[in-house]
């Protein structure tokens, strides 16, 4: 599906009185229709470049429970947001996430309803996923090879990932993408493969610069930067692309392999920055709401919603202010120390 994003004041205004429908909008015009719902900081699965091999994860106590969670996307929907996306850790692993799922699939004015999964739980939940109303869904694969995808995920095992895929496949979602992180001297060598078995399974491919969160082991992840404009050229190579106009409201800038139902999305907060056209915000599981991916700008909604349960006036007008403290971007520089010390699992991607 396409969403058109970033309209200028003038449509904004006009939208607005045409519609009655308020949106959220920062200091520099960007219109926030994108939210990203981490569910969990937990996950069975402990990639290199997103956790470290020992991690201690949140107290129950210190995270939202599912009604907090169903009353942050309703206040956000209420001002607009058109796209949720649940992402962890790894959403599948909470508990009651169906129950979750079904409850915000309810929400009337989302066009967008999805998720970023590791896949290992898909069997069983792919259908209610998919019953609830969920449209797309986004699985990480970063390799073919059962012996590398233990090493890059440290525990895992590639059959769950591919016995998941396959049981999105079989519930109709309107379109499954796969997420790969590229680093060279890993699995750059796998680049082709992948887009290939996207090709054969009428899925999408995402490739993903890494991203300096959170302290992940010693290894530099300078020295292991792969450019999207490199994995471009190693797939131009072998595949027609043409340059496609698909936004799904999200950060990749997307090709289309030609005379295939698959388009290879790259997303490159390094090369190519994205900040101009953000038009997201992400709350964490402790009820975090970060304005920005790679900043610390940020307002608790859970003291908010214990503070004051069950209204959502009170949340929607801290939603609205929020948008002061949007910043213009991020800053990630991979040849220092992460800046951020939150990892990806705890952010929500
Ligand atoms: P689509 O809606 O399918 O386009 O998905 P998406 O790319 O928005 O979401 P997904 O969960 O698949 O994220 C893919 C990668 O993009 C992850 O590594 C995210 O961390 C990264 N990403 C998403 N939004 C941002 C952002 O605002 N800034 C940065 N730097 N990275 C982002
Ligand atoms: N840099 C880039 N992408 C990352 N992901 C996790 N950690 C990082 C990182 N440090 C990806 C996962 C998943 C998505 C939510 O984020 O592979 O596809
Ligand atoms: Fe889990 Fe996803 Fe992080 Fe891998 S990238 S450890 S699957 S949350």
């Amino acid at each position: 599906m396409t969403i058109p994003t970033q309209p200028n004041a003038k449509e904004l205004v006009k939208s607005q009185l045409e519609t009655g429908q308020e949106q959220l909008v920062d200091r520099f015009g960007r219109v926030v229709d994108y939210v990203r719902l981490s569910v969990t900081d937990r996950c069975d699965l402990r990639c290199v470049y997103c956790m470290a091999e020992k991690m201690t994860f949140l107290p129950k106590s210190q995270i939202l429970s599912l009604e907090e969670i169903t009353q942050i996307a309703a206040a956000f929907v209420s001002l607009g947001v058109k796209k949720i996306r649940l992402t962890g850790g790894e959403p599948l692993v909470r508990y009651g996430i169906d129950e979750l799922v079904s409850q915000i699939g309810q929400l009337e004015g989302i066009q967008d309803f999805t998720m970023t999964t590791n896949g290992t739980q898909l069997p069983k939940y792919a259908q209610a996923l998919r019953g609830a109303g969920m449209n797309r869904i986004n699985i990480s694969l970063d390799t073919l090879r059962a012996d590398r995808f233990k090493a890059l995920s440290r525990i895992g095992e590639i059959e769950k990932v591919f016995a998941g895929i396959k049981a999105a496949q079989k519930v109709g979602f309107d379109k499954i993408k796969l997420n790969a992180v590229i680093l060279k001297g890993h699995n750059d060598d796998e680049i082709l493969p992948l887009v290939q078995y996207a090709i054969d399974g009428g899925m999408d491919i995402s490739f993903i610069e890494e991203m300096p969160l959170g302290e992940v082991d010693s290894r530099s992840r300078f020295d292991q930067y792969c450019s999207s404009d490199e994995v471009r050229e190693i797939i131009s190579k072998r595949y027609s692309l043409e340059p496609s106009h698909l936004n799904t409201g999200g950060p990749s800038k997307y090709w289309s392999i030609v005379n295939t139902n698959t388009k290879v999305g790259f997303i490159s907060p390094h090369s190519h920055n994205f900040c101009d056209t953000c038009n997201r915000v992400r709350v964490t599981v402790e009820g975090r709401l970060l304005l920005c991916l790679g900043q610390e700008h940020s307002m608790d909604l859970r003291a908010i919603i214990r503070e004051h349960p069950n209204d959502i006036e009170i949340l929607k007008q801290a939603l609205r202010d929020s948008m002061a403290i949007k910043p213009k971007g991020h800053d990630f520089n991979l040849s220092e120390q992460p800046v951020l010390f939150r990892h990806m699992s705890v952010t929500g991607g």
